[in-house]
């Protein structure tokens, strides 16, 4: 069987009306991300951190999976474990569309993290009135991303993933930050075949043997239903 690795970002959440980063009007275009999201930020001004983060995680419950979510669900539920969904999204549209693994290597919006005792806590509230952390009582919650400049997580799963499949495929990114724009490279070194599903040409597009142009809820459905025949 086809192991697959799927890699997603902003452009798939796009069409729930999630901001992407770096289209027009996009998140960091209202912020500069060197004052949100990195820990020197949050040293600085916790309370601007805790309500960017606060207002995004509100947002939330406002949006929708969309097709492509809901696709790559049908992808999972038909191939299993052959799947390896990994995001650099912090949302949970793809949980909410009933994929059961999501490696969430960017973190998540609905997780607080406690600086003092390290627990991780799923997390729906507010972080700007310093509620205490359910484990240790102690007012040092902080959102569970990850910054610029802070290790991306599951990358040893995720590297081991992406040498053992035959396709990797990236939906919905722009291919600017790294690990993540390392992936392609990565695949094509190991002889994998790669496909980009994106709605503007990326900065690897012409790395991939080959990119489908158009919007992710209309790719992503159109490219399973071929997988699955
Ligand atoms: N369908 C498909 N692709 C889309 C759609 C859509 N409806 N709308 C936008 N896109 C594409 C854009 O063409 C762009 O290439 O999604 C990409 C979004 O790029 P970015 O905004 O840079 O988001 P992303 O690539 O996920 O950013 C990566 O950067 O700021 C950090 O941590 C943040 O995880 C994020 C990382
Ligand atoms: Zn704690």
């Amino acid at each position: 069987m086809t192991r697959i690795v799927v890699l997603t970002g902003a452009g798939v959440s796009a069409e729930s009306g999630v901001a992407t980063f770096r289209d027009s009007g996009g998140l960091w275009e209202g912020h500069d991300p060197m004052t949100v999201a990195t820990p020197e930020a949050f040293a600085a001004d916790p309370d601007l951190v805790h309500r960017f983060y606060d207002a995004r995680r509100a947002a939330l419950s406002r949006v929708r999976p969309n097709a492509a979510h809901h696709a790559l669900a049908r992808l999972e539920a038909a191939l299993g474990d052959a799947v390896y969904l990994v995001t650099q999204n912090v949302d949970d549209l793809h949980e909410r569309a009933g994929t059961s693994r999501v490696h969430h290597m960017h973190g998540r919006l609905r997780a607080a993290w406690c600086t003092v005792c390290g627990a991780r806590h799923t997390w729906d509230g507010t972080l700007v009135d310093r509620p205490p952390c359910p484990g240790c009582g102690s007012s040092s919650l902080r959102p569970d991303v990850v910054w610029f400049g802070e290790v991306p997580y599951d990358m040893e799963a995720i590297e081991e993933a992406l040498w053992d499949c035959d396709l990797f495929v990236s939906i919905g990114t722009s291919g600017v930050v790294y690990p993540a724009a390392a992936f392609v490279h990565y695949a094509i070194g190991n002889g994998k075949q790669t496909l980009e599903l994106n709605l503007d040409r990326s900065d690897s597009s012409s790395d991939f043997h080959e990119s489908r142009r158009g919007p992710a809820s209309e790719l992503v459905p159109a490219w399973v239903d071929e997988v699955l025949g």
